[in-house]
């Protein structure tokens, strides 16, 4: 245990905690933090957006008493950091996002001695209660991706991936710098991705695959099997609106189809769905991004090991700037490492220290990075296999394995 270990230990021994906004400050006055005057607006702040009244969590966090009958839960999930969800390190030891839902350490103590001294309640503010930060909006819809009719997944798939053919129905390029995605059945939506077909001979195959099953759209649970699909959008639970950094969006074409790939999970029920995503143009930006990935495709994950990593490096032979990524992983992973070496010297790109496939999406660098070309980025997976009896894969199916990471780039 280290000197400051011992000292958070002792002090929540005691259920005391400076209760001030600068850490450690240590003229501090020692005191029981309450609900209304710490715990309260660090809820608002940083849980109401999910846990309000027909949010999408599954309990909502708006009054005292519901912190008081779940303060014990809020304890674990925050110290634990699977609440609030964010599977970045945001705590800037290896960069911050513009989207990280991240508690520091000080608020993670403050709850932690306000749930072990049995959730007080303290004094209600005089005036209003604090205001939850509210989900990100778009500034404007300029256009919607509707898929016009409704999918209903196959019973018989628990996971079922489908591949919808969509035409925006563009008459010139524009650029997509902002989308938010709205559901149909948001419980049943694990994630998608939206794909740009750039060929008329891509679009073709994708229409002969749609024609070739009964029902809307078809199946591509390991593949959508066109060539020439050019990541647009891809969005998981609980992300409001996505806005692309400032200067930079994906072109769209004119005259071209897009792909909507869903991977529906069945686990709290079947429905029928209807998703639209609204998009959010510019007929054109002064930096045209592109979504790369890095992946490690020879995943071979031998059974019963608490860790194994796998690796793969890429060179880098263009100079260029990252402006955000998304980790990606299945359900063995528990953490990945990105870095980029250049001239023997290391930078690190993204951590992730507590994987959960339940939350992914992009986020964006609150700064940034640029790589010159010469170097090389090296992605890092780590898996737990203790609870399978056979090797695991690469592959698109649940049970399967990937290691990617998606940037979100621009050439400079
Ligand atoms: C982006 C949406 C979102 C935000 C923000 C969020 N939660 Fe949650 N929370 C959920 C969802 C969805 C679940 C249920 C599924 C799950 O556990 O992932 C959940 C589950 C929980 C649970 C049940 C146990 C657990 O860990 O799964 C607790 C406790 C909890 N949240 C507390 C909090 C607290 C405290 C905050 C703020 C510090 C917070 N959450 C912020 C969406 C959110």
């Amino acid at each position: 245990m280290t000197r400051t270990q011992w000292i958070l230990a002792t002090i929540s021994m005691f259920s005391l905690v400076a209760c001030s906004s600068k850490e450690d400050d240590a003229s501090a006055p020692l005191r029981i933090p309450t609900y209304h005057e710490d715990v309260a607006p660090i809820l608002a702040e940083h849980c109401l957006s999910c846990h309000d009244e027909g949010g999408i969590a599954p309990f909502s966090l708006v009054d005292y008493e519901d912190a008081r009958r779940t303060a014990e839960a809020i304890r674990i999930s925050t110290t634990s950091r699977s609440m609030p969800p964010f599977v970045l390190d945001n705590s800037g030891e290896c960069n911050t996002y513009v989207e990280g839902r991240w508690l520091t350490d000080a608020q993670i103590r403050t709850i932690e001695a306000w749930a072990r001294a049995g959730a007080p309640e303290g004094e209600p503010p005089k005036g209003t209660a604090p205001a939850p930060r509210a989900l990100a909006e778009l500034d404007r819809v300029d256009m919607t991706i509707d898929m016009k009719d409704t999918y209903t997944p196959d019973a018989a798939k628990f996971d079922d991936y489908r591949c919808f053919v969509l035409d925006p129905g563009l008459a010139e390029d524009v650029f997509i710098t902002g989308f938010h995605v709205r559901p149909g059945a948001a419980s049943m939506l694990h994630h998608l991705t939206l794909f740009s077909i750039d060929t008329k001979e891509s679009e073709a195959t994708a229409e002969a695959l749609d024609a070739a099953e009964p029902g809307f759209g078809y199946s591509c649970i390991d593949d959508i099997h066109v060539p020439d699909a050019r990541w647009l959008v891809g969005a998981g639970p609980g992300s409001g609106a996505l806005r692309f950094p400032e200067g930079t969006g994906l072109r769209m074409r004119a005259g071209r189809k897009t792909i909507l790939q869903i991977h529906y999970n069945q686990e709290n029920g079947r429905h029928a769905d209807r998703t639209r995503i609204d998009l959010m143009l510019a007929r054109n930006v002064p930096k045209e991004a592109t979504v790369q990935r890095i992946a490690a495709t020879n995943l071979l994950l031998p059974p019963k090991q608490a860790s194994v990593d796998q690796s793969a490096v890429e060179p880098v032979s263009i100079d260029l700037t990252l402006w955000g990524l998304w980790p990606h992983m299945h359900k063995l992973g528990t953490g990945m490492h990105v870095a980029a070496t250049h001239d023997g010297e290391e930078k690190c790109l993204a951590r992730v220290n507590n994987w959960d496939f339940h939350w992914q999406g992009f986020a964006h660098y609150t700064k940034p990075i640029d790589l010159s070309s010469g170097g090389s980025m090296r992605i890092t997976c780590t898996y737990d296999t203790r609870g399978r009896d056979t090797t695991t894969t690469w592959g698109q199916g649940t049970n399967d394995e990937m290691c990617i990471a998606f940037f979100y780039l621009t050439a400079n």
